[in-house]
């Protein structure tokens, strides 16, 4: 009874102090394996869904109400996140304890593609990150913009709008992941030996 008694106490000061506090921002891991690279892809899922026949831009018929619903929603939630980064560019974290980020168990390997494709941890991401925030708002910011467009283009269903920023939106992603992360580039065909 006691005991219990005390580990409520403890609860509601803690969700108390939570409230006081400003909430802990996600990191960027979570950002980009749960909300960027799932709605970025359901975007162009759409997209590949739309185009006409001679395959050179969108057809506004092949979108029903409940797709541009959908693009709406996933560019919105992107957005949001974007909003994030911005916001935390100065105190946010990689990753959580644990969590390891894709390629980082190849840290340290000599790959046969070159220097620009060796793998990198959390720490030496987050290091370039504090080093240079602006940089990081930046390119963030170009990624806020894009996904307030699309979601524009959603909300008037503006298929030459969509065609335009969804088809440079992997651009936007790489423009981010080439200074801190580390190209997407795929590497050069490697070379023959014999
Ligand atoms: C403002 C910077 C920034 C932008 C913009 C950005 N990313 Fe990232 N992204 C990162 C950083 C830093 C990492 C490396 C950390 C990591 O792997 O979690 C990363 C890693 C990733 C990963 C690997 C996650 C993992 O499991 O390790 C995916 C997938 C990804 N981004 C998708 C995207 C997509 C899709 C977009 C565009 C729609 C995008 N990112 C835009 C900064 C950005």
């Amino acid at each position: 009874m006691r005991a219990s008694g005390i580990v409520l106490m403890a609860l509601l000061g803690l969700t108390g102090c939570q409230q006081a506090e400003k909430k802990a921002p996600h990191t960027i891991n979570e950002t980009m394996a749960l909300v960027m690279e799932p709605n970025a892809e359901a975007i162009w899922g759409m997209m590949s869904k739309a185009y006409n026949d001679k395959g050179d831009a969108l057809d506004p018929a092949k979108l029903s109400n409940d797709d541009w619903k959908k693009i709406g929603d996933a560019s919105a939630l992107m957005n949001e996140r974007a909003q994030e980064l911005i916001d935390h560019a100065r105190d946010i974290e990689v990753t959580a304890k644990g969590t390891p980020i894709m390629g980082e168990q190849a840290v340290g390997q000599v790959g046969p593609a070159g220097k620009d494709w060796d793998a990198v941890n959390a720490k030496t991401i987050e290091g370039r990150i504090r080093a240079n925030p602006d940089q990081f708002v930046t390119k963030a910011r170009l990624l806020l913009d894009a996904t307030a467009r699309l979601k524009q283009a959603a909300a008037s269903k503006n298929v030459a709008v969509l065609y335009a920023v969804g088809s440079e939106m992997d651009e936007v992603c790489d423009g981010c992941h080439e200074p801190f992360w580390g190209t997407d580039e795929p590497p050069p065909f490697p070379k023959s030996t014999n």
